[in-house]
């Protein structure tokens, strides 16, 4: 690499091109976008790019005359010309589980299934879920639903029977994928048997007419006659080809439940034409990309990120996805590291906890590996510190690869705010610099603009092709969430601090969600689980800096009767309601809560008072009861 460029790869050429997008999609955004939109197969092109409005009732729309089929842009369109190129790398967490699927296979594998779901009566515009871990079957499975032009809402393998029961009756699913049972190392999850659960509690609501098993493992799960199928005898029976269905650009492509900072988590609703336009576009913009690129995002593929960046985005480009099924360490430290060396993997894309995780193990551990495949290297989810970032760059890239830290959102679709490969020289902790067409901006707490340099609410000016279009059968909730705050913008729920060059830093979250891990995690949500817990009258559930996690989750619980509780009690409550992955780090009982004297708790304070961060507390005059600051220091120091 040129010394005149640094580490970071940029290269004038890319750099000036990137600068010509950034001008373009600014002065004419219409011409930019179709322009984009044109990079995809449509059965009919769109005529015009946004009509999309902040105002009023909030219109996002994009492409809407335009009609295409998102897989047949992921799979049909590059069969003439790359059927025998690896579309898939699928590796098990067990020693030498690995398949290869080529474009090809891949087509043949999606249309069987959707042949399947056709004759199992799912049809266009209804729901089906997936409750998979990271197997092929995950991805042949979206891909199936987006052929026939069901809306997929995947579902995350650590949600309880509880929240998955919800997430099944909000979206009215008719069909579910889900496994035998998952590996974990060495666990077994019973998907199967929180499935049946799940179905049980959604009672007369349910919609579910079929379950469809993938046998992941040698488990044996009990089936219920004329509701389950074996998914492997069933696509056997199908053809290996299948018509895909003609969408409108605005038909729904896929719901991903979301938690927010009040209320039950919210179905976002994301387009067909829209999203794959800012699925593919910014695949290629952020991560460089190149035909010869073996692409790794190791999200699961319940999250945003799976969707975007395993999915939709590679595959749209013509890409090689790496999809692999278990834990970064297990069965030893370093298995990553290996699945990129034996798989040339080009393009790592994780999240900052992976990266805290693997500077603590033993540096002989990422310095035995070659890595010499690597090219780009990404993180998203939560801020990563400069030292995580130099780190990443210097010992898994060897100091050789572009690192780009990717600043997102479930509401987003796709990236927004990054310093692109190879085309924007990246700041260590900053997000940088949004994306072609992304009109981001910082608002002050009165609704009013932030010029130049300052920190504010971080808000965008207007619609980008991957916006979600709404929320689930609740546009009302779609509008008062995103675009009350600061009118006439998209809220993000988040702060930022931008510098005079326009480089932008996330400060985080300013509403009640806690990022664990990445898990975006909805205090309200564990709240609700926890009353469900007769020993407490309230709680308050927040975060707090965790050194591994990003932030960890701490609640504060009264006890209805002094001396009554069990905090394990409070942890099954939540295990229930929500799932394993939001127990709590550390419960503090407490006598009562800082609360206004409205009523409303402080969380602020507790937030403060959890994290020993006990300067400047503020003007406490204004609580219902001061005295119970000192309390709550008290029992925090005591129940340490
Ligand atoms: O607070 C921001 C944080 O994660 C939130 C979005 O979470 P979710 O919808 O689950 O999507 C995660 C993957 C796209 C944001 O509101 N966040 C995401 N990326 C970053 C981040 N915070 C700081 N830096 C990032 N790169």
């Amino acid at each position: 690499m040129s010394e005149a460029f640094g580490t970071t790869g940029v290269t004038p050429q890319r750099a000036g091109q990137y600068h010509d997008m950034v001008q373009e999609a600014a002065a004419h955004p219409e011409a930019f976008w179709l322009q984009q939109a044109r990079g995809l197969t449509w059965h009919k092109q769109p005529t015009h790019a946004s009509r999309s409005d902040f105002s009023g009732d909030v219109t996002v729309e994009w492409f809407a005359d335009g009609r295409l089929n998102a897989s047949e842009n992921c799979l049909d369109r590059h069969l003439s010309t790359q059927p025998d190129k690896p579309a898939l790398i699928w590796e098990g967490q067990e020693d030498g589980q690995r398949e290869v699927l080529t474009y090809q296979q891949l087509h043949a594998r999606v249309c069987r299934l959707a042949n399947l779901m056709r004759r199992l009566g799912v049809k266009k515009g209804e729901c089906v879920a997936i409750h998979l871990p990271m197997v092929a079957e995950g991805v042949i499975a979206m891909l199936a639903c987006a052929r026939i032009g069901a809306i997929h809402v995947v579902l995350f393998g650590g949600f309880s029977a509880e929240g998955l029961a919800e997430r099944l009756t909000d979206s009215g699913a008719v069909l579910v994928l889900t496994a035998n049972s998952a590996r974990r190392g060495e666990k077994r999850i019973p998907s199967k048997v929180t499935i049946d659960d799940a179905i049980v509690r959604c009672g007369q609501s349910s919609c579910v007419k079929h379950v469809l098993v993938v046998p992941v493992t040698d488990d044996v799960v009990s089936m219920q006659s004329g509701r389950d199928l074996d998914y492997a005898e069933a696509v056997s029976q199908e053809a290996p080809e299948c018509p895909a269905e003609s969408m409108s650009a605005l038909d729904p492509l896929f719901l991903l439940y979301t938690s927010g900072s009040t209320g039950r988590p919210k179905g976002l609703v994301h387009s067909t034409g829209g999203y794959m336009v800012w699925a593919a576009f910014t695949h290629a913009t952020v991560f460089d990309h190149k035909p010869t690129d073996v692409f790794w995002c190791t999200a699961d593929i319940s999250w945003i990120t799976g969707h975007t960046y395993v999915v939709y985005g590679p595959l749209a480009n013509g890409g090689t996805i790496m999809v692999y099924e278990g834990l970064p360490s297990w069965p030893q430290p370093g298995r990553w590291w290996d699945v990129i060396d034996r798989n040339g993997v080009t393009t790592f894309y994780t999240s900052p906890t992976v990266v805290r995780a693997a500077m603590r193990e033993d540096e002989a551990v990422v310095r035995s590996r070659s890595l010499k495949s690597l090219r780009i290297l990404g993180t998203v989810g939560e801020p990563i510190s400069p030292e995580a970032w130099h780190w990443f760059h210097d010992e898994v890239g060897k100091g050789q690869c572009a690192v780009v830290d990717t600043w997102w959102q479930t509401e987003t679709g796709g990236v927004m705010i990054t310093a692109a490969a190879n085309a924007i020289t990246p700041r260590p902790g900053a997000a940088s610099l949004p994306l072609p067409g992304v009109a981001a901006t910082l608002l002050d707490a009165q609704g009013v603009e932030v010029t130049g340099a300052g920190e504010g609410l971080l808000c965008m000016a207007q619609s980008w092709p991957g916006q979600a279009m709404t929320i689930w059968q609740d546009h009302a909730r779609y509008r008062q969430t995103y675009f009350t705050t600061c009118p006439n913008h998209y809220f993000t729920g988040d702060g930022a601090r931008r510098e005079a060059d326009g480089y932008y830093w996330i400060t985080g979250r300013v509403d009640d969600v806690v990022n664990v891990s990445g898990h975006r995690i909805g205090t309200a949500e564990i709240e609700d689980a926890i009353a469900t817990d007769h020993e407490v009258v309230e709680s308050a559930a927040v975060g707090i800096p965790h050194d591994l996690k990003g932030q960890g989750l701490v609640v504060f619980v009264v006890p209805r009767e002094a001396g009554v509780f069990h905090p394990s009690a409070v942890n099954s409550a939540v295990s229930k309601g929500v799932g394993r992955y939001a127990v709590p780090e550390k419960i503090y009982v407490v006598r009562d809560l800082p609360k206004t004297r409205s009523g409303k708790i402080v969380r602020r304070l507790l937030r403060k008072i959890a994290a020993h961060d006990l300067e400047g507390l503020g003007d406490l005059s204004t609580l219902a009861d001061p005295d119970i600051v000192s309390e709550l220091i008290a029992a925090v120091k005591e129940q340490q």
